[in-house]
């Protein structure tokens, strides 16, 4: 791979014979597409419309017009539904495959479930993906692709259409250093560099469906030798849109975690104090012996301190967390907000949005409302956030932005995504595009961290419930240095084993 590699990624095409279908737009890609000099192509997903033999038809007569060395044709949820899946089979090619030429791997998976707009990998395709990358290790540039979204994609409102085992799949890619990612399904271009891995989404060329009135688009891609990514999102004519370039260091060293001490938080989550939860102070009181071990300059603990929100349970909790109160950051869980809780929170807790301590500040976002396991943080307080943040590092430029949440923007290994964030695309974008440093978030009972663009994301697992999705209760302890560098690790109770979840140098 001495030479740049030249990618045309497209996607929604949502070919049909019906008004659904923007034909004159289409061939505009057709013609960009032929007048672009590239190495090779990537379609990633609904060809068509509804699934239809007629419209697989009609689209296999369109797309053989297409001029690419390479063609890579990935099924989206569209293709699948009406049992076009299989049609997909005969007259498309598979929906699972993987090709090797010329040091570069790719990776095309089926993530659709037939007949449903939600995404699935399930552990066939999982396990497929870890045993190609692990054949192919040595591969110098590595791209996977599949049609439904990783992350959270803004302007989508509720995710309920991403691949429900999307955390698997991420942290299998993360650990086996794919390069690039190729995503469809929104029709909303987007870019994302989590960690090393540059996840690209491409808009719609021709449905009738755009968002917020964008245009009809594909995504231009350019990987230098040094795997630096461009990606030039363009219209249909080839104008561009905007470009986004992302740089790889692929030089990080532990050691690279440089500075003196700064900041040790403690984070904590689902504390459950409540009636059905047994051996449960026993366990607190260890985890809380340990987190004082540790030595934490402030505790933060991330929503779901009681388990109904019961008058009884907010005393037990009032009452436990009495000697920490100097140091703690609390923010509320959905459990905290059922039936009186509301009320009994506020009679206990004096929740504020922001809290400045030394040379940060913490944001509390409260996205948990009564009786529905699913987040909202709204648009109101979207905006009212950005504007707390910009106003602070306009006055302090150097200042360090926690915010603290109970419901995680990052898909999570081993859970399924069910109960996210609903405004989760366009908080992700905001929290990214203002550079927050640090996201602490603590749902679904397991830790989990990873940085995407210069934002570190970390949730934890529950320190003393035994609704863990863990196999042991854990806190984390997340160490800032004088230079920015944060490490992560989850503390195991009762047995104190710590395990390293990330380390992110200084941005
Ligand atoms: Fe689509
Ligand atoms: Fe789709």
């Amino acid at each position: 791979m001495d030479e740049p590699i030249r990618i045309v990624h497209f996607s929604d095409t949502h070919i049909t014979p019906r008004p659904q279908f923007m034909a004159k737009e289409f061939n505009n890609t057709l013609k960009t597409i032929n007048n672009t000099p590239h190495d090779f192509s990537i379609f990633s997903g609904d060809l068509t419309q509804e699934g239809l033999f007629e419209e697989f038809e009609f689209a296999s007569k369109l797309i053989k017009k297409i001029i690419s060395p390479i063609s890579y044709w990935i099924i989206g949820n569209h293709d699948s539904r009406s049992g076009g899946f299989e049609v997909w089979e005969k007259m498309i090619g598979p929906r699972e495959f993987h090709d090797f030429a010329d040091e570069v791997l790719f990776i095309g998976l089926d993530s659709c479930i037939p007949d449903r707009d939600g995404g699935r990998f399930g552990r066939e395709a999982l396990d497929y993906t870890k045993k190609i990358l692990s054949k192919y290790s040595d591969a110098k540039l590595k791209l996977v692709g599949f049609h439904h979204h990783l992350l959270p994609i803004p302007k989508t409102g509720r995710e309920r259409s991403n691949a429900i085992d999307a955390g698997n799949m991420l942290s299998i890619l993360l650990d086996n250093g794919i390069d690039a990612v190729f995503t469809g399904h929104k029709h909303h271009p987007n870019v994302y560099k989590v960690e090393d891995t540059i996840i690209i989404s491409a808009g719609s060329t021709s449905s009738y469906k755009t968002r917020s009135g964008g245009q009809r688009s594909f995504n231009y891609v350019e990987i230098t030798p040094e795997k630096d990514i461009k990606v030039k999102i363009q219209n249909t004519t080839g104008e561009e849109i905007r470009t986004e370039l992302k740089t790889i260091t692929r030089n990080f060293r532990m050691v690279n975690s440089t500075g003196g001490k700064w900041l040790r938080i403690a984070q904590l989550s689902g504390t459950d104090f409540g009636s059905s939860n047994h051996n449960q102070l026993e366990l607190f009181k260890k985890g809380m012996e340990l987190v004082e071990s540790t030595n934490p300059d402030v505790i933060i603990h991330c929503g779901n301190l009681t388990e109904e929100g019961r008058s009884a349970d907010y005393e037990v909790a009032v009452q436990a967390f009495t000697p920490y109160s100097e140091n703690l950051i609390f923010c509320p869980g959905p459990n905290d907000l059922r039936g009186y809780g509301e009320t009994l929170l506020h009679k206990y807790f004096d929740i504020e949005n922001t809290i400045e301590k030394d040379e940060s500040s913490f944001y509390v976002l409260n996205t948990s409302a009564p009786e529905t396991e699913i987040g909202v943080v709204g648009r109101t307080t979207q905006n009212r956030l950005v504007r707390y943040v910009y106003h602070t590092k306009m006055e302090a430029e150097e200042k360090f932005h926690a915010i603290v949440m109970h419901h995680h923007l990052i898909p999570i290994p081993n859970t399924i995504e069910t109960s996210a964030l609903e405004d989760a695309g366009d908080v992700l974008r905001m929290l990214t595009d203002t550079e927050v440093n640090l996201v602490l978030s603590g749902h679904l009972g397991r830790a989990f961290c990873t940085r995407v663009e210069k934002t570190a994301f970390v949730n934890c697992n529950t320190i003393s419930s035994q609704k863990t999705a863990s196999i042991e209760n854990s806190f984390n302890i997340i160490d800032i240095s004088t230079e920015g560098a944060i490490v992560v690790s989850e503390i195991l109770v009762p047995s104190g084993f710590r395990r390293i979840l990330g380390i992110f140098p200084g941005n």
